[in-house]
């Protein structure tokens, strides 16, 4: 497999598309907005003005979109992947999206004959541009196998993990993690600097401990100095914490905890915080604790 077609050049689509290109395979890109895809055309990048048109190029397709919306509107509305259809066509959607609307999205591919896999990640840009993203997977094992290649050149771990639909469910599982370790050093930090505790020291106490983490020991040094590089957005981040509350729901089953960080993230993208990487919540936390 060498013909690779990526659709979605944010941030994430970038670096991956960047790094199969930097591994010798064959890639077209497609992005809503030309404007985005310039820097893959001058590092030698094909560029498809459709994704009828990034199929016609392509083996294998992966889709990188926002949400679940962006994913159907790329496959199948005008101009759409199912438009550029032939027989050796395999989908993959790295987006991360609901489990319920991935099963429906692979069901309709599948009327076309087309078999679209689930390969949601973790780990941002900065690793996607080395190869070193975890990728779990599901959907049809035969054409996961066929594809493994390629994905283990974009992961340095993938996980299959069965059916259409499961590797979303576990995938919110994880960003389920990460909004709680947000919001933890957030009100952590929060609460030691009213107390005229130098944040540092926190930091320092905490990453002596067990309960140390990879944003611990990371992001939240950015995070007490006011940086915040986005890598990943509060809003697309606001965006996965409603999933995990509506798959919740769909389960049956009561999360008390992301429904209230659903509130606080909700309040903060009205706020004005979306654009920023998601560990902005803090800016959220101290804006509301200014006064007091
Ligand atoms: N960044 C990360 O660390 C990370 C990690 C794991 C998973 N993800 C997931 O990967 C996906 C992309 O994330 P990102 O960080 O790259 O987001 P991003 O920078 O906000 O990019 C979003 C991409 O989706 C496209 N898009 C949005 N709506 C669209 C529509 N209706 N039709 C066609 N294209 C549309 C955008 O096109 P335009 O340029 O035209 O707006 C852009 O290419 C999301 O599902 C996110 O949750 C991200």
């Amino acid at each position: 497999m060498r013909k690779i077609g990526i659709i979605g050049l944010g941030m994430l689509g970038n670096a991956v598309a960047s790094h199969l290109l930097d591994s010798g395979f064959e890639i077209t890109v497609y992005n809503r907005t030309k404007e985005k895809t310039l820097q893959m055309k001058e590092r030698g990048a094909k560029v498809a003005t459709s994704p009828k048109e990034i199929a016609e190029n392509s083996e294998l397709i992966i889709i990188i979109v926002k949400d679940a919306d962006a994913v159907k509107q790329v496959s199948f509305e005008k101009d759409g992947i199912i438009e550029g259809n032939h027989e050796k066509l395999i989908v993959a959607d790295m987006s991360t999206i609901d489990p319920s609307e991935s099963k429906k999205i692979s069901k309709k591919f599948l009327e076309h004959s087309i078999d679209k896999l689930d390969i949601p990640v973790m780990g941002g840009p900065n690793v996607a541009i080395t190869g070193n993203l975890v990728m779990m997977a599901s959907g049809n094992k035969e054409s996961f196998d066929y594809c493994k290649e390629v994905f283990e050149k974009v992961a340095n771990k993938v996980f299959f993990l069965g059916e259409s639909g499961v590797a979303h469910s576990v995938k919110l599982a994880m960003n389920l993690q990460i909004t709680m370790l947000a919001l933890a050093l957030s009100e952590g930090i929060t609460l030691v600097k009213k107390a005229n505790v130098d944040p540092k020291i926190f930091l320092e106490i905490l990453n002596s401990t067990y309960f140390k983490t990879g944003m611990s020991q990371k992001k939240a040094y950015q995070m007490i100095e006011g940086k915040y590089n986005a890598t990943f957005t509060l809003a697309n981040l606001k965006k996965d914490i409603s999933t995990m509350t509506n798959t919740a729901k769909s389960l049956g089953i009561e999360l008390p905890m992301i429904k209230k960080a659903e509130e606080v993230y909700e309040n903060a993208v009205k706020a004005g915080f979306g654009e920023m990487d998601y560990t902005g919540i803090i800016e959220y936390i101290e804006k509301i604790n200014k006064s007091k």
